[in-house]
């Protein structure tokens, strides 16, 4: 008999038929005469309830259903009574598929901690939280191509494999098959990447944007969407090594454009999440109310369905650096008291600047522009002050920045100048300055971390929390 997948029951809505499902146990209880076993195969946050009248089975068999197990159970579907859901499995034949052994079996049918289940993330899949977490971020990639497709942008694959650092951080990690113990070297006694794989140094990408630039110079409208890499050693709740991140690029758009875009992308992204993961998000929002029971009143989020109704509902705040840090520096001593970092002009702003200023001064999400030249990236378009760029960030409530994005700066001799400022090797970036060269038009793009924005919508605390297997200095277990 054809497996049926347990969701598919729950919208039929009809009962008396048969079928076949399969799945795990979550939990198996009864008495003598019958066992209720709660089978869930993760197509949807419930369980179904299989009824199993013990006198018609094999006690050695109904043994092996334990917490865990892999079941096949073929049966009737019948209405259910009291049961939270509409319909119940009355067994006919089960049959063990995987057995698992109850006294090693790490997940138990109790609330286990997040940190203990990242300890188990190879089997934290099976958890009503991460199958939210994991069937919420599918639906939000699917969203992203849906955005971008329905508004003719293509996809551009960009490179994993780069020579470059896109953001000039220099948080690269090295790729390279040479001999660690033994490397190449020149004359004068540096490692001689020539000898290297690509006859060069090459690291992991920290960004597809360059090369994005690139396609949206013949192609207009483009994004990348892959992952990206960064060795930063913020070992923060926002911060990964390896995250997700979707980076639209898009020609003869200005910074208005851009931000514009932004705008209406985070309110799509919002809106299509709930209008296909509600019963997921209800779930989220439970499970936050209950853990912030201990919280201090003043220290718990707002109630999860309500916050992402709320950032939708408003325009997006949009003020530039300098008026943000006159708001920083004009607060009442007793404000400025709760800052680790007093700020001052010319400072990056840090994530307690940027959330005092989205969840306690304008209480909805922040645009800031026109940022210092000294701590943006070198392709951001220059403002006639000298002394700023056409940059933008996007904040939001518990995350802050969620975009990073600006105009870029499409004047071949402007770009190229402030390149030899910071030491930006032209001779490696000649395909990038070129597209300043032949047809160079304004444009403007941005990047969206997926994982910070999913951590805002299911408003789990921390980011490891919201990809299956997470890369943060001094972990890469599974
Ligand atoms: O602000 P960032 O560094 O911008 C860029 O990389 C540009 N090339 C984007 C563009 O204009 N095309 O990063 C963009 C976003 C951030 O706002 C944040 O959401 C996310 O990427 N991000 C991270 N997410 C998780 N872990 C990290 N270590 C992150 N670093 C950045
Ligand atoms: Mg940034």
């Amino acid at each position: 008999m054809k497996r049926t997948k347990i969701i598919d029951i729950f919208r039929a809505r009809t009962f008396g038929f048969e079928v076949n499902v399969k799945g795990w146990v979550r939990t198996s209880r009864g008495n003598k005469q019958v066992t209720f076993i709660l089978l869930n195969d993760g197509s949807t946050m419930h369980s179904l309830q299989i009824v199993v009248d013990r006198t018609q089975f094999d006690e050695a068999l109904l043994r092996r259903v334990t917490t865990g197990a892999a079941l096949s159970v073929t049966g009737k579907i019948v209405e259910s009574m009291g049961c939270e859901q509409n319909a119940d499995l009355v067994a006919k034949s089960i049959e063990i598929v995987g057995d698992c052994d109850p006294v090693r079996y790490p997940l138990q049918p109790k609330r286990h901690s997040l940190e203990f289940l990242r300890e188990i993330a190879h089997l934290r899949f099976r958890t009503n939280t991460f199958g939210a977490i994991a069937r919420i971020r599918h639906a939000v990639t699917y969203g992203i191509h849906s955005f971008f497709t329905s508004k003719g942008f293509v996809n551009i694959h960009t490179p994993i494999i780069t020579a470059s650092d896109a953001e000039g951080a220099g948080e690269t990690f090295r790729v390279t098959t040479l001999n660690l113990e033994n490397p190449p070297r020149n004359s004068q006694g540096q490692i001689d990447y020539r000898r290297d794989f690509f006859g060069k140094s090459t690291n992991l990408t920290v960004s597809g944007q360059l090369e994005g630039e690139l396609a949206a110079m013949g192609l207009s409208d483009i994004y990348t969407f892959g992952p990206t890499f960064r060795a930063e050693k913020s070992n923060t709740s926002r911060h990964l090594a390896e995250f997700w991140m979707v980076e639209p690029e898009m020609a003869f758009y200005d910074l208005k454009d851009n931000m514009n875009l932004a705008e209406e992308f985070l309110r799509y992204l919002l809106n299509y999440t709930m209008s296909t993961c509600m019963e997921e998000l209800k779930f989220l929002s439970r499970r936050q109310g209950e853990e912030e029971k201990n919280k201090k009143p003043e220290e718990r989020s707002m109630e999860l369905l309500r916050k992402l109704d709320y950032v939708q509902r408003f325009e997006f705040m949009r003020l530039t650096y300098d008026d943000a840090i006159e708001i920083l520096q004009d607060l009442e001593p007793s404000d400025k008291e709760q800052f680790k970092y007093q700020i001052q002009y010319g400072d990056d702003l840090q994530s307690e600047h940027e959330r005092f200023l989205v969840e306690k001064y304008f209480r909805q999400p922040i645009i800031i522009t026109d940022y210092p030249k000294e701590i943006k990236a070198f392709y951001m378009k220059q403002n006639p002050d000298g002394k700023t760029v056409r940059a933008m960030d996007v904040l939001f409530p518990q995350i802050g920045e969620i975009i990073g994005g600006s105009q870029r700066e499409e004047n071949y001799d402007k770009l190229l100048n402030r390149m030899k400022e910071l030491g930006i090797p032209e001779k490696e970036m000649w395909w990038y300055l070129e597209t300043r060269r032949f047809g160079s038009v304004p444009h403007s793009g941005f990047g969206l971390g997926l994982d910070r924005f999913l951590q805002f919508v299911t408003g789990m605390s921390n980011i490891r929390d919201v990809i299956p297997f997470p890369r943060t200095p001094n972990n890469v277990e599974f």
